[in-house]
């Protein structure tokens, strides 16, 4: 794979050196062109668009991001953010029976907030042991017969480390409770197959590794599930019959698209359609491969600088997110913006995240700045 050739697709790349795609992958010329091509529709078309073109390009974006999740495209659901995929999820299942929900400190905090707002929900979160990951035994440990849901990450955004989904998945089934996985810091930077792992629900955008930009994301709901799951909110892009424009009665859709409700954002899916065209074309395999050799030249070089991470301790359990203590980190971030290089802090820590468009010699520089940073 020439690497080098990926860059002239990111503009911002020849101005910063960009590592953090954790928050946001960088915009590309592809979603610029298809968000160009969307202009000119609505310009030309006007609301007739939305038949001309529109209809159809939601229906290839979740076919795409269904191919990409290893699911069927029944499944896949258009949602504003992954919090409102997770509300209309969580308005859909019963808690009577089985109160609980398990959860992971290491968990992004919205998705825990679902639950914790639900009257007569009791929210379990499982400890880390180490700081950085989550011993799938804890799990064993609080998942129970009234466990309606183990609702937890692929990646930890706090610390980069991977869970096993199909682990995840047989501690909830055998107890008889669903799996729901954040994907949110996966898709995109490793692969995922919701059949093989027998994952019940996932949720996750384009905001980040998909190089799609904001306003989107995709909830999947495995497809024999669906009919099981009816929502308490709703909107006509759920309804059966969309266009019959029948107020007096509503029948949700059979398949996934059950969990949408009102018009989504068309520059949001037309940048995602652009990234997605990037990740398609490279593929996910050669995406991890190219970001965990990025990854521990990262973790290899600060390591041999005597600086400490918060991280998973085997390389096959690392993603491309590297957080590196440090002192003052909001400082050390602006420092290194002063720099032109780009990365982020959260607390106690600067976070670094390579995507496939950086360079070793990127990874090196960072380095060098933390290092100077760490010992003035
Ligand atoms: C793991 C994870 N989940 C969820 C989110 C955000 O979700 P939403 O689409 O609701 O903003 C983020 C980051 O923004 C995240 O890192």
């Amino acid at each position: 794979m020439d690497w080098l050739h990926w860059r002239d697709e990111f503009p911002i790349l020849s101005r910063k050196i960009y590592l953090n795609s954790c928050s946001l992958g960088a915009l590309g010329v592809r979603s610029q062109a298809r968000v160009r091509e969307f202009e000119q529709e609505w310009s030309t078309y006007g609301a007739s668009a939305w038949y001309e073109t529109w209809m159809r390009r939601l229906g290839e974006l979740r076919m795409r991001v269904a191919v990409l999740l290893g699911g069927d495209a029944t499944g896949l659901a258009l949602a504003p953010s992954t919090s409102v995929a997770l509300a209309a999820v969580a308005s859909a299942l019963d808690f009577r029976a089985r109160p609980k929900v398990v959860v992971a400190d290491l968990d992004f905090p919205t998705l825990a907030y679902q639950w914790m707002v639900r009257p007569g929900v009791e929210v379990v979160r499982v400890p880390s042991d180490d700081g950085a990951t989550i011993d799938p035994a804890r799990f064993a440990d609080v998942v129970d017969e009234r466990t309606a849901l183990v609702a937890t990450s692929h990646v930890f955004y706090s610390t980069g480390a991977i869970q096993e989904l199909s682990t995840l998945a047989t501690i909830a089934h055998d107890r008889g409770a669903l799996l729901l996985v954040d994907a949110y810091q996966s898709a995109g930077q490793l692969p995922i197959d919701v059949s093989r792992d027998d994952v019940d629900i996932l949720t996750t955008g384009p905001l980040k590794w998909l190089l799609g930009g904001p306003g989107l994301a995709y909830l999947y709901v495995r497809p024999e599930l669906v009919p099981r799951l009816r929502p308490t909110v709703a909107g006509w892009f759920g309804a059966r019959d969309q266009f019959a424009f029948d107020i007096e009665h509503f029948d949700f859709k059979e398949d996934a698209r059950r969990f949408e409700m009102g018009t989504p954002s068309l520059p949001s899916v037309h940048y995602a359609l652009g990234g997605q065209d990037v990740v398609d074309e490279i593929g996910v395999p050669a995406i991890r491969e190219r970001n965990a050799a990025l990854t521990e030249r990262l973790v290899n070089g600060a390591r041999a600088a005597g600086l400490r991470l918060r991280m998973a301790p085997e390389p096959e359990q690392r993603s491309a997110i590297v957080m590196v203590a440090i002192e003052d980190p909001a400082a050390a971030v602006a420092h290194m913006a002063r720099r032109h290089i780009v990365v982020d802090s959260r607390p106690g820590h600067v976070r670094v995240s390579p995507h496939f468009y950086n360079t070793e010699d990127e990874i090196d520089r960072v380095l060098g700045e933390l290092v100077a940073w760490s010992r003035p």
